[in-house]
C-alpha cells in the first residue's frame, strides 16, 4: 500500500503541474483549445484522489478527512463543468479565481491524505 499511496501521490502531483500550467495558459488567453484536455485531466486528477481517499480510509485515516475528500471530489468536477456558464462578463473573473482555488483544495487534499496513509503504515 506505500508503493501504491507513493504512485497515485506522483501522479496527482504530476498532474497538478498540467493543470496549473494550463490553466494559467488559460487565464492568459492561450491555448483554449487545450481546455478539454485540461477537463480530462481534471477528472483523473479527481478519480486519482477518490482513490487515495479510499485507501486513506482502510489505512485508518480519519473518516472525515477522507469523506470530506471524496465530496470535494464532486464539488471540483461540478464547478469545472458548470463554470463556463456561471456569472458571465466581467464578474466570471471570481468564478476563475474561485476554480483556482478549489483546484488547489483538491490539490491539498491529496497531499494531506498522502501524508497521513504514510504516516499511519510506518505506526
Ligand atoms: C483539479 C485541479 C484543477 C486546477 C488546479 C485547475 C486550474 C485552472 C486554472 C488556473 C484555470 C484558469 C483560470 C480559470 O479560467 O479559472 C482553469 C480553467 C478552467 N478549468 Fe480548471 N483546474 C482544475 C480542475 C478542473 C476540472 C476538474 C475541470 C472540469 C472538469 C476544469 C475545467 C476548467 C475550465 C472549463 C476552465 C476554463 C477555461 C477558460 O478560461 O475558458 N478544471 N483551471
Amino acid at each position: 500500500m506505500k508503493i501504491a499511496t507513493r504512485l497515485i501521490q506522483s501522479a496527482i502531483r504530476v498532474l497538478s503541474l498540467f493543470m496549473l500550467v494550463l490553466g494559467f495558459m488559460f487565464w492568459s488567453g492561450r491555448s483554449l483549445e487545450m481546455v478539454p484536455v485540461h477537463m480530462r485531466l481534471g477528472e483523473i486528477l479527481v478519480s486519482l484522489l477518490w482513490i487515495l481517499a479510499a485507501m486513506g480510509l482502510r489505512a485508518g485515516v480519519k473518516p472525515g478527512l477522507v469523506l470530506g475528500a471524496m465530496l470535494y471530489g464532486v464539488i471540483v468536477v461540478a464547478f469545472g463543468l458548470r463554470m463556463g456558464t456561471l456569472l458571465p462578463g466581467r464578474a466570471h473573473e471570481a468564478i476563475r479565481i474561485l476554480h483556482f482555488l478549489i483546484g488547489l483544495g483538491a490539490i491539498g487534499l491529496a497531499e494531506s491524505i498522502g501524508v497521513r496513509i504514510r504516516r499511519r503504515l510506518l505506526t
